[in-house]
């Protein structure tokens, strides 16, 4: 899929902005930059995010989306930055600190069990057990229907092996396993890509849900039609580099795809260091 410039006139879905940005943010990344060989693939990225809030991160292939999330997540150690988690230093080495600062990560691959069932995938590694030290099954799958009935209230096939789900059914285990476990910071990367119409639509539920519960998600796309309308901001990146920010509201997806392939900052946008100096 790739992002095309065809006549996009519409503006910013003027979903009101109901986000409180006046606390500390739930996690804020600043100045951070990490080299492979001699290549900068973040460099001097800085990124913040608020509870309930949805933040768009977009950029072409390579634009080193991946890269600084994977930073936050744990899997990836920066070479020069820092971290903040509600206002405070945090220190995030491996993916253990992140999850312990309630930061959770969904891959594109999902990582999920596809020969075992919902409540299975669900305690995957953090199994419930009886006191006599065997697998509480009947304890796990309350749990499960609990957390999915929060989630995905349609959902019914907690008995089937995952890999017999829908994609965006599967979507919602990987992402109740996430919440289940107490995510207040959500990185879906590329959730939807793989994704029809009608299963995008049911993440972009999902997602709702989620932001009603206070928990902040960074969205990762390299293709704005995904992500335009469920983000409250965007930031798109180009080469490493931070290209700019801006409320969904305050610009078209035209000016969007002018960040994304030119580099260029419209006026509604904040710009960082990424972007075009004309
Ligand atoms: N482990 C690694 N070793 C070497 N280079 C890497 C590594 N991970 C990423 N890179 C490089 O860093 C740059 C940024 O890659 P990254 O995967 O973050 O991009 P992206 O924005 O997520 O792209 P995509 O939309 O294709 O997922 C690329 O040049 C990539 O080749
Ligand atoms: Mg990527």
């Amino acid at each position: 899929m790739s992002t095309t410039m065809e006549a996009i006139t519409d503006h910013g879905p003027g979903h009101p902005d109901t986000v409180d940005r006046s606390g500390a943010p739930l996690v804020e990344l600043k100045d951070i930059s990490i080299s492979f060989g001699g290549i900068h693939a973040v460099e001097r990225a800085s990124l913040d995010l608020y509870p309930g809030e949805v933040v768009a991160l977009l950029g072409h292939n390579g634009a080193g989306k991946s890269t600084l999330i994977k930073i936050l997540s744990g899997a990836y150690k920066r070479d020069s930055g820092e971290i903040f988690v509600r206002g405070e230093a945090a220190a995030i080495g491996n993916p253990r600190d992140a999850k312990a600062y309630g930061i959770e990560t969904i891959y594109q691959t999902l990582a999920l069990a596809d020969n075992v069932d919902a409540a299975a995938n669900l305690f995957l590694g953090r199994e419930i057990l009886t006191p006599w030290g065997t697998l509480d099954d009947g304890a796990m799958e309350a749990e499960a229907r609990k957390v999915m009935g929060r989630l995905n209230p349609n959902f019914r096939r907690f008995k089937e092996p995952v890999k017999a789900l829908s994609g965006g059914q599967r979507q919602s285990v990987a992402i109740a396993r996430a919440i289940l476990f107490n995510a207040k910071i959500l990185i879906m990367d590329e959730p939807t890509a793989a994704l029809g119409p009608q299963e995008t639509a049911q993440v972009g539920e999902l997602i709702k849900e989620l932001k009603k519960e206070d928990i902040g998600i960074f969205l990762i796309s390299h293709d704005i039609h995904d992500v335009f309308d469920l983000a409250d901001r965007v930031v798109v990146m180009k080469n490493g580099q931070v290209v700019g920010g801006a409320k969904t509201g305050d610009v078209t997806k035209d000016e969007v795809l002018g960040m994304i392939i030119l580099g260029k900052c419209p006026p509604g946008a904040t710009p960082g260091p990424g972007a075009m100096k004309d």
